[in-house]
């Protein structure tokens, strides 16, 4: 290459690519360059790749342009944070009202109990419960480079829910793709933190769960069900779903599984009993235990205090769910 053509290749260039210029060669027609691209965002370098070709590509010396950049490998070893790998447990069921919100709240107080980083995502857009649950109504989440901040609770779990973006009572109509956006928001919010997610997937096996599926791939499922058939079978339906998306199913949690008196503390079955772990055997996945049937587990649940965050044999089932799913976490 000439130094002529050099230079005056060189003064082609914009600023801010010629200030990072390691290098730059012409052969045959062809423009080497060699760009330093220490601390450049990949969208940044793609940008500077871009700008240097079309500087170039109008010079008649110049048939073909090869750009390479260089980062300082010292640099590109120390990211600015350790990054988290944070695994997803989605919890769901084929039909609603069985108790997937009060598991999902108490299995994250549990997790967070036993020292694990835990954030809470509520996914059911239409009809989020987890503000109540958490007693975190009324806060509201800011945002930060875009995203939202999740809002602390009382028992170590942050959580976000379209409830703290929404008014109380407020009827919230949004269509299928709103939906899944307002969903991959919460999702996307600073969980840096967290090693956990639980999400609280609404009833059914609609767009949210795709949503869900197909980008947030959670690390494994679990199922929620009350013993009778019919919620049985809707729970086959919802493993069915998460099997197709490659998502492996951790196990099935009988809820409401026996009702305690709360005058005598005599055990009935209103719903039947051991029909989860029936199911879960059909469907060759673990049985992961039983919740009962206690009005204390709903008054806690309405008062924003969880059952998992207290003592007696109630905490202690919800103790003994989160570490099954810490262990199989723990196992992959
Ligand atoms: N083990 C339990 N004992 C007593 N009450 C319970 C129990 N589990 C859940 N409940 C109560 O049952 C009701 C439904 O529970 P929850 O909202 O958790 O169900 P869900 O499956 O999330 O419902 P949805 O499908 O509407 O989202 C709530 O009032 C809750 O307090
Ligand atoms: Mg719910």
């Amino acid at each position: 290459m000439t130094s002529d053509a050099g230079d005056r290749l060189k003064t082609l260039l914009p600023e801010s690519a010629a200030a990072r210029l390691q290098s730059l060669r012409l052969s045959e027609g062809r423009a080497t360059l060699v760009l330093d691209a220490t601390g450049l965002a990949a969208g940044d370098r793609e940008a500077m790749e871009a700008s240097v070709r079309q500087a170039l590509a109008g010079d008649e010396a110049v048939a073909e342009v090869r750009v390479a950049m260089m980062a300082d490998k010292s640099a590109a070893a120390a990211p600015e944070k350790p990054a988290v790998v944070q695994k997803i447990i989605a919890v769901g069921s084929g039909k609603g009202g069985v108790g997937k919100s009060t598991v999902a709240t108490n299995l994250a107080v549990a997790l967070a109990r036993s020292g694990r980083k835990v954030g809470l995502v509520d996914a059911d857009i239409y009809g989020p419960s987890q503000a109540r649950l958490l007693g975190t109504e009324g806060q509201k989440p800011v945002a930060h480079d875009n995203r939202l901040v999740p809002v602390a609770s009382q028992w170590g779990v942050p959580v976000l829910s379209m409830a703290h973006l929404s008014d109380p009572g407020q009827a919230i109509a949004w269509r299928g793709p709103m939906a899944s956006g307002a969903v991959t928001q919460l999702l996307e919010g600073h969980w840096d933190d967290a090693e956990i997610l639980v999400v609280d997937l609404p009833p059914g096996t609609g767009d949210i769960q795709l949503t869900m599926l197909q980008k947030f791939k959670p690390a494994g499922a679990v199922i929620v069900s009350t013993p009778q058939d019919l919620a049985l079978m809707d729970a086959t339906r919802a493993a069915e779903l998460f099997a197709k998306g490659g998502v492996p199913v951790i196990g099935v949690v009988e809820n409401m599984a026996g009702y305690i008196c709360p005058h005598c503390g005599e055990v009935s079955d209103p719903f039947g009993a051991g029909g989860a772990e029936a199911a879960a055997r059909t469907m060759d996945t673990a049985f992961l235990g039983r919740i009962p049937l206690d009005i204390a587990i709903r008054r806690e649940g309405d008062a924003g205090t969880p059952t998992a965050a207290g003592e007696g044999p109630q905490a202690e089932a919800f103790a003994a769910l989160a570490r099954s799913i810490a262990d199989w976490l723990d196992s992959r």
